[in-house]
């Protein structure tokens, strides 16, 4: 199985997220063989786009999730919230978040434990900056983050969670990390993971690589066996690029299947 996540992160407004959760669904009717497809619009936006993608196909994502399930949290979103308006999964960590808003470690790792004891799907993101990768350190920071976060954290059989390697340098660029780079980094984050999650849990760990991917890259990532599916930022809200990403994870499903 291969898996798309779309962060429509703030681009967009409610209209324009219901237009395009369509827009999705529309691209997959016919469809004989189905990606894993999960869109993430702004909070704003979940319950109309709730409305569109329920009963189908499609699983709905918030962009991120408090670590308490109610509280005095202004402005914070919390798990009971979004169970409520039937959300799956949680995108947490995003660099975005981490850089400009100081969002540490620690914080994610709060994040990770409230959201797996709360029965979501997480959708860890990791990723080192430009300087980082320049000084040769990508592994060691990307193993920092993940030992932080995933340090004593237990779910329950079958809940799946999804880590996502978002190198920082390609968010949002247009130049995306190389598929060798993300196999690469992809091998070393689930050896780190074999030290700290249970032999059972393992398979329940899916790793997607995020970062400048578009309808003409996609493929190039998805065919890699290291990668279970793609995080998908600025072409997630273009709808032909949208549908392209996930013609390619059919594609790569497709030709599997043939094997
Ligand atoms: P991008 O963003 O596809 O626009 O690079 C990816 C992300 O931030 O998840």
């Amino acid at each position: 199985m291969k898996t798309v996540i779309g962060n429509w992160k703030m681009n967009v407004g409610t209209r324009e997220s219901v237009a395009l959760a369509r827009g999705v669904l529309l691209a997959l009717r016919g469809k004989r063989t189905l990606p894993e497809v999960v869109v993430c619009p702004s909070s704003v936006a979940l319950s109309e786009v709730r409305k569109v993608v329920t009963r189908s196909h499609v699983g709905l994502g918030a962009q991120n999730m408090f670590w308490e399930a109610q509280g005095s949290y202004t402005g914070e979103i919390s798990s009971r919230q979004l169970t409520e308006l039937g959300v799956s999964h949680v995108i947490l960590g995003h660099s975005e978040r981490r850089q400009i808003l100081g969002e540490t470690d620690e914080m994610v790792h709060e994040k990770f434990l409230h959201a797996l004891e709360s029965g979501f799907t997480p959708i860890v993101c990791v990723g080192e900056t430009k300087e980082e990768r320049d000084r040769g350190e990508q592994t060691e920071v990307v193993e920092r983050q993940i030992r932080a976060v995933f340090t004593k954290a237990t779910w329950k059989n079958k809940q799946t969670v999804f880590v996502a390697y978002e190198p920082i340098w390609a968010i949002g660029t247009g130049v995306s990390a190389t598929p060798e780079d993300a196999v690469l980094m992809h091998k070393e984050i689930r050896t780190v993971l074999s030290s700290l999650v249970p032999a059972a849990k393992k398979n329940h760990i899916k790793i997607l690589y995020g970062g400048s991917v578009d309808g003409k890259n996609a493929y190039g990532f998805l065919r890699e066996d290291e990668v279970d599916g793609v995080l998908v930022g600025g072409a997630s809200v273009k709808i032909s690029q949208f549908k392209e990403i996930m013609s390619a994870a059919i594609e790569v499903i497709e030709g599997h299947m043939q094997k």
